[in-house]
C-alpha cells in the first residue's frame, strides 16, 4: 500500500510517499528555519504562510520523486494533532483536497505516534509492544506503545519541554536558532563537571519531568555571568547543561523500564538527534541487556515519511476520517 504523506505542524513542510509503512519511496522537507531564525525561534502566522507558499511544489515533488502520479496512491495521510494550529491547518485542507480529487482514503495522524513510528522506517524488524521516550520541542514523554496505535503516557513533564529548554539555554547564550542542535555541537568536548545546576524533583508521577526550574538556574547563571563581566565558557556549560537534561531523560527511563519490564527502547522526536542523549541511552541498554533503537538522524526531526509510516498502521486499524476532519492544537496520543 503506497500513502501520500503531508506533514506541517511547525516549520517544516514535508511530503512523502512511503509503502507499507516501512519503505520510504521519496521524502521531501522545506525548512522555513533561515526565516525563524531571525527572531529566534517559530512565528505562527509566517509559518502558516510559509505552508501555504510550499505544499503544493512539496507534494508535487515527492509524487515525482517516488516516480507516481496521485492516481498511483492508495491514501493520504496527514499530521493532524498537535502542533500549530494555522500551520496544521494547511497541510489538513491539502490533504482533504488531494483525498477528495483522487477519491482516495483520509487518514489522519497524530504528530508523536509518528514520531515514534520514525523507528519503524529506521528499524524494519521493530514491533511494539516497547517502551519509547518521546522528546520534542513541545513534548517530553515516556510513553508504553502497546501496538501501532496504543499508548499509555506513563511519564510526562509538568512544565517545559525538553527541546523547549535546550532552545531557550541555547538562546541565552546567544547562539542560533534551532538551539538544541546548535548547543549539541557547540558542547562537544566541553567538561560536563565545570557547571551544576539543582537536580530537578517531582514530587509526584514517579517518571514525570520538571525542566523549568533547570532552564531558570541555567538562564540566571548565564545573566549573573554577563552583568559581573564574566565569561561563559559555552562548551563547558552547554556540556553541563545538556548532562543534567539527559540524567533526567534517561535515568527515568531506566526507572520506568526496569519496573514494568521491557527490554525494548526506542527514542523519538527532535531531541533524540542529540548525541549525548544518544551515547546515554547506548550505555544504559547494555548495561541492562536492553535493545534500544533510535531514528536515523534524518528522521528525528519533523518530516513526512513518519506520518506515511504510522498512516499505514492507522489504516489497518481502520482509523480512517472524512471531510469533517478539523486540524486541533492538543490531543493525548492515546
Ligand atoms: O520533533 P521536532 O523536530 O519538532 C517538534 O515536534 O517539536 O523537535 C524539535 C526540537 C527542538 O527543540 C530542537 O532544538 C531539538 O528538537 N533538537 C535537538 C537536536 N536537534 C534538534 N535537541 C538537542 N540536540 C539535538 N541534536
Ligand atoms: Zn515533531
Amino acid at each position: 500500500m503506497k500513502l501520500l504523506a503531508i506533514e506541517s505542524s511547525c516549520d517544516d513542510t514535508a511530503a512523502a510517499v512511503v509503502e507499507d509503512g516501512r519503505e520510504i519511496l521519496s521524502s521531501i522537507v522545506a525548512s522555513q528555519v533561515e526565516r525563524h531564525a531571525v527572531f529566534g525561534g517559530v512565528v505562527p502566522e509566517i509559518a502558516s504562510r510559509m505552508h501555504i507558499e510550499a505544499i503544493s511544489g512539496v507534494v508535487t515533488t515527492a509524487l515525482e520523486k517516488a516516480g507516481y502520479s496521485l492516481f498511483d496512491i492508495d491514501g493520504v495521510a496527514v499530521t493532524h494533532t498537535p502542533g500549530l494550529i494555522g500551520a496544521l491547518l494547511v497541510g489538513v485542507n491539502y490533504a482533504k483536497g488531494l483525498a477528495l480529487g483522487a477519491n482516495l482514503p483520509l487518514i489522519p495522524v497524530h504528530h508523536l505516534r509518528s514520531h515514534i513510528a520514525a523507528n519503524y522506517l529506521t528499524h524494519r524488524e521493530l514491533a511494539p509492544p516497547f517502551l519509547s521516550l518521546v522528546v520534542s520541542g513541545g513534548h517530553s514523554h515516556i510513553i508504553e506503545v502497546r501496538d501501532y496505535t496504543r499508548f499509555k503516557v506513563i511519564g510526562r513533564t509538568r512544565d517545559d519541554a525538553a527541546g523547549e529548554t535546550l532552545d531557550k539555554v541555547a538562546r541565552t547564550l546567544g547562539l542560533p536558532y534551532p538551539g538544541g542542535l546548535n548547543l549539541d555541537r557547540e558542547a562537544r568536548g566541553g567538561d560536563k563537571s565545570a557547571y551544576k545546576f539543582p537536580h530537578p524533583k517531582v514530587s509526584t508521577g514517579a517518571y514525570d519531568f520538571s525542566f523549568s526550574g533547570l532552564k531558570t538556574a541555567a538562564v540566571n547563571a548565564i545573566h549573573n555571568a554577563s552583568q559581573k563581566n564574566e565569561g561563559i565558557n559555552i562548551a563547558d556549560f552547554g556540556a553541563s547543561f545538556i548532562a543534567s537534561v539527559v540524567d533526567f531523560l534517561s535515568g527515568n527511563t531506566e526507572s520506568a523500564a526496569n519496573d514494568l519490564g521491557y527490554k525494548k527502547i526506542v527514542l523519538a522526536g527532535g531531541v533524540s538527534a542529540n548525541s549525548v542523549l544518544r551515547e546515554r541511552m547506548k550505555k544504559i541498554c547494555k548495561r541492562n541487556g536492553w535493545e534500544l533503537y533510535m531514528p536515523e538522524l534524518s528522521l528525528c526531526g519533523d518530516n513526512a515519511a513518519m506520518v506515511g509510516s504510522q498512516g499505514y498502521f492507522e489504516f489497518l486499524r481502520g482509523n480512517t476520517a472524512d471531510m469533517s476532519l478539523n486540524a486541533r492544537a492538543s490531543m493525548e496520543i492515546g
